[in-house]
């Protein structure tokens, strides 16, 4: 595999410096007092922020390493929120590929019925994507199709275990100075083979209807809701068609049109472009089904006239889809809206991308389909001629077997057994943890099947 060496990024880059006379913010720089890790993990900066807590740099004296510590608090305020949490852990201590972040260790919670906050100790990378394309770095045609053929190799590994990020974007792409890369954030992924991939507890695609026949969000808005919402519109940057239009039915394809939205923005950072004309490549701010504006929230018309909505945005790159592909769609909402959109036969991407080479042009092309069915595998884009000079066929391990999950089988998966299943994942790393019956020791203690404040938590 060819050397991809000489990008010079620095490690954590940080953006909060001001610019002129502009007003800065001080932002925290380290984690403060409350992190409550054992001893052996001296905590240092902080390195990362997200909707479910913030990563932090430490080094771990036992193993005399820097390690990279995420630590999600407030854990049991919503159970869906804590659940995608379990899933990150469960999911993560069972994926072992160089291209996928390794989970080295989930602190043992000093009391299995109060913990409410949860440290999982990473692998620690130099940067993520996002940070990257913010930088003022210019990229080589090596360096990207070394980026991208790495995610590829990452994202191969996971479709063998059965597991679908959901959420492939810039700022879960770790990424060294060697051009390795590891993908992260697994809160929304889940295993296939545990079936039902409800878009439900996907957050921003709401799903409920209210009374007058509007699509509107279902739930309570808690902290982290309310924090997910507000970035509600980057995260769909990412998000293939049939998502944004809630497809029941989709497929890995889902995570393929993320890796194009990615391979695109890379291309931005090709030598000779100018950092100013860098981003991402779909940045709607506005979709289906959610309105910004209350009045027109089902007037389709309105929304996809507008130069902004997500779905349009990819239309003005792609062309509209034929009307035997919209067809094709499941929901009659969603035929309705993007029927609605003026029908174009969209930029192509060689015009948007005139600096690139054809095999980068073929490699969009193929990732980026309105179809998912006519989106290639990972298999044909590893195989890709313009990855020839990157590939290394001894790198692409797949999973032996599908993940699954035996907490996604629980019916009633409530605080009390949520609490149970951390205590398991932390055992993996902690064996000597005694095992609880979660239902009898809080009961015991907490009065549970009496007391309603802790029954209905
Ligand atoms: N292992 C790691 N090494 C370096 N940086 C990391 C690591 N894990 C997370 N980060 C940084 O923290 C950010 C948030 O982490 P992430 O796992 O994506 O949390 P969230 O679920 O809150 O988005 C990432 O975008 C990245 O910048
Ligand atoms: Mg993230």
């Amino acid at each position: 595999m060819a050397e991809c060496e000489g990008v010079t990024v620095a490690r954590h880059v940080s953006f909060s410096e001001g610019v002129g006379t502009s007003p800065t913010l001080t932002l925290p720089t380290g984690p403060g007092h409350s992190w409550q890790v054992p001893p052996r993990y001296d905590v240092r900066q902080i390195i990362g922020t997200g909707a479910y807590g913030s990563v932090c740099e430490a080094f771990d004296h036992e193993h005399n390493r820097l390690v990279a510590i995420k630590r999600v608090d407030d854990m049991f305020e919503d159970l869906t929120d804590c659940k995608r949490v379990l899933r990150e852990c469960a999911i993560l201590s069972k994926l072992h590929s160089e291209n996928v972040v390794a989970l080295y260790d989930i602190v043992a919670p000093r009391d299995m019925n109060t913990f409410e906050e949860l440290y999982m100790v990473m692998e620690i990378c130099d940067t993520d994507l996002k940070k990257l394309c913010r930088t003022d770095v210019s990229l080589t045609a090596l360096h990207i199709n070394t980026l991208l053929y790495n995610l590829l190799v990452g994202l191969n590994y996971l479709h063998s275990a059965g597991i679908y990020h959901r959420d492939l974007k810039p700022a879960n792409v770790l990424v060294n100075q060697d051009c390795s890369v590891k993908i992260c954030d697994f809160g929304l992924s889940r295993a296939i083979h545990d079936a039902k991939l409800d878009l439900e507890d996907l957050p921003n695609t709401p799903r409920g209807y209210d009374g007058a026949q509007q699509l509107v969000p279902v739930g309570r808005h808690t902290q982290r809701l309310t924090r997910a919402l507000t970035r509600h519109v980057v995260t769909r940057w990412y998000r293939a068609p049939e998502l944004i239009l809630l497809q029941e039915h989709y497929s890995e394809a889902i995570d393929i049109w993320s890796v194009g939205c990615i391979y695109a923005e890379l291309l931005g950072m090709l030598e000779g472009t100018r950092v100013q004309d860098r981003g991402p490549l779909f940045p709607g701010s506005s979709c289906f089904p959610l309105s910004p504006a209350r009045r027109h929230r089902t007037d389709h018309r309105f929304h996809t006239r507008g130069s902004h909505d997500q779905l349009n945005v990819i239309f003005d790159l792609l062309g509209t889809p034929t009307a035997e592909q919209v067809g094709q769609l499941e929901r009659d909402d969603a035929k309705r809206y993007v029927r609605c959109s003026a029908e174009r036969a969209g930029r192509g991407f060689a015009s948007k991308f005139p600096h690139v080479n054809n095999g980068a042009i073929e490699l969009l092309e193929m990732t980026l389909r309105f179809c998912p069915q006519e989106r290639a595998t990972v298999a044909a884009l590893l195989d890709h001629p313009e990855l020839r000079e990157v590939r290394d066929p001894a790198r692409e391990t797949k999973a032996s077997h599908f993940i699954s999950l035996n907490f996604e089988k629980e019916p009633d998966l409530d605080q009390w057994l949520l609490r149970k299943h951390f205590l398991d994942e932390a055992r993996r790393y902690h064996p000597e943890l005694p095992e609880v019956d979660a239902h009898v020791a809080c009961a015991r203690d907490h009065g549970y099947a009496t007391n309603p404040a802790i029954a209905g938590a």
